[in-house]
């Protein structure tokens, strides 16, 4: 296959970009993020040859949200996958990410860890194992250890504290689904200690080089192609990637799956993590979102990325 240039598809996407004026709207329910200009766009695709290349605002960090329920996940994988079987589903909602309905006749077992109610799960497993603020240490190094540091002048990945204490004024939902889980039994801590440690994790502060980089270990079987450290087993990478696809982007996972074609993952910041297995790790960001929650522009840019490349996975 002739070489892509990536740099070049890069800079035709973001000229389309560009040209787009219905931009989707902001989450407001988290007030920071409601702060972000709906101009902001940025695309960063590392490539299994060590390469990445990068366009628009590819270095400006933004609040990862979500998307920060791929390392929760990786991280809980790691001790404790047993246990999050027994607690935890694997199947796609096809609700909102914050929904609470099925949780009322499924005994308090979220559908997935993608969903909030699921990723409080993997959140109170990993306070179990690491305690509150051990999670945060744990996370943040595992993020920046994955993220690496090549890029002159970067700011070091970090945890944003006023969007995770904003959303702990203003997350009652959270609440809600954590309280409403730790009467079926599946919340074994404070409330509010597993719900800090959520809020921190999704307030991780990235750039899409970061993530893209971050990423890289989801391409390449679980193994961090920079230091070789296994990450996830093969087996683990791949339920990761096909929760991706099933789950990642609620329930418009089947629109991205036939749109885009790859496992991903969305977060309310606009951004979004897709990995085509064995050949790229990409993010990109664009904070307007969709109906469902999920990056309206960002969707639209990996779409154009794969008919460009061909990288769709069916
Ligand atoms: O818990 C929340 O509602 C947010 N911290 C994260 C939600 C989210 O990113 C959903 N993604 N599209």
């Amino acid at each position: 296959m002739a070489k892509l240039d990536l740099d070049e598809m890069l800079a035709q996407i973001a000229s389309e970009i560009a040209k787009i004026t219905y931009r989707g709207r902001v989450a407001d329910y988290i007030p920071p993020l409601a702060d972000v200009s709906l101009d902001k766009f940025g695309m960063a695709v590392c490539t299994a040859d060590g390469t990445c290349a990068r366009t628009g605002d590819a270095e400006e960090g933004f609040s990862i949200q979500s998307v920060s329920k791929i390392f929760a996940l990786t991280l809980a994988l790691q001790h404790d996958a047993a246990e999050i079987w027994q607690r935890v589903g694997r199947e796609p909602s096809g609700t909102p990410f914050n929904s609470i309905v099925q949780l009322e006749s499924e005994h308090g077992i979220p559908r997935n860890p993608f969903i909030n109610a699921g990723a409080i799960v993997i959140a109170d497993i990993l306070t179990a194992r690491y305690g509150a603020k051990g999670v945060q240490a744990k996370l943040l190094a595992l993020v920046r250890d994955l993220s690496g540091r090549d890029v002159t002048g970067e700011a070091p990945v970090s945890i944003n504290e006023a969007t995770a204490r904003a959303e702990k004024s203003s997350g009652h939902r959270n609440v809600a689904l954590a309280q409403y889980m730790r009467v079926f039994g599946n919340i074994r801590h404070d409330v509010e200690e597993t719900l800090d440690a959520y809020f921190h994790q999704c307030a991780l502060t990235m750039s899409c080089t970061q993530l893209a980089r971050a990423g890289r270990y989801l391409m390449m079987e679980g193994v961090n192609p920079v230091s070789r450290h296994v990450i996830a087993t093969a087996a683990h990478n791949r339920l990761i990637l096909a929760l991706m696809m099933m789950c990642g982007h609620y329930d418009a996972s089947g629109n991205f799956a036939i749109k885009v074609g790859l496992p991903g993952k969305s977060g309310v910041g606009g951004g979004i993590l897709a990995i085509a297995p064995r050949i790229a790790s990409v993010a990109v960001w664009s904070p307007g979102l969709c109906a469902a929650g999920n990056s309206l522009l960002g969707t639209y840019a990996l779409e154009r990325l794969v008919q460009m490349t061909g990288w769709t996975v069916f």
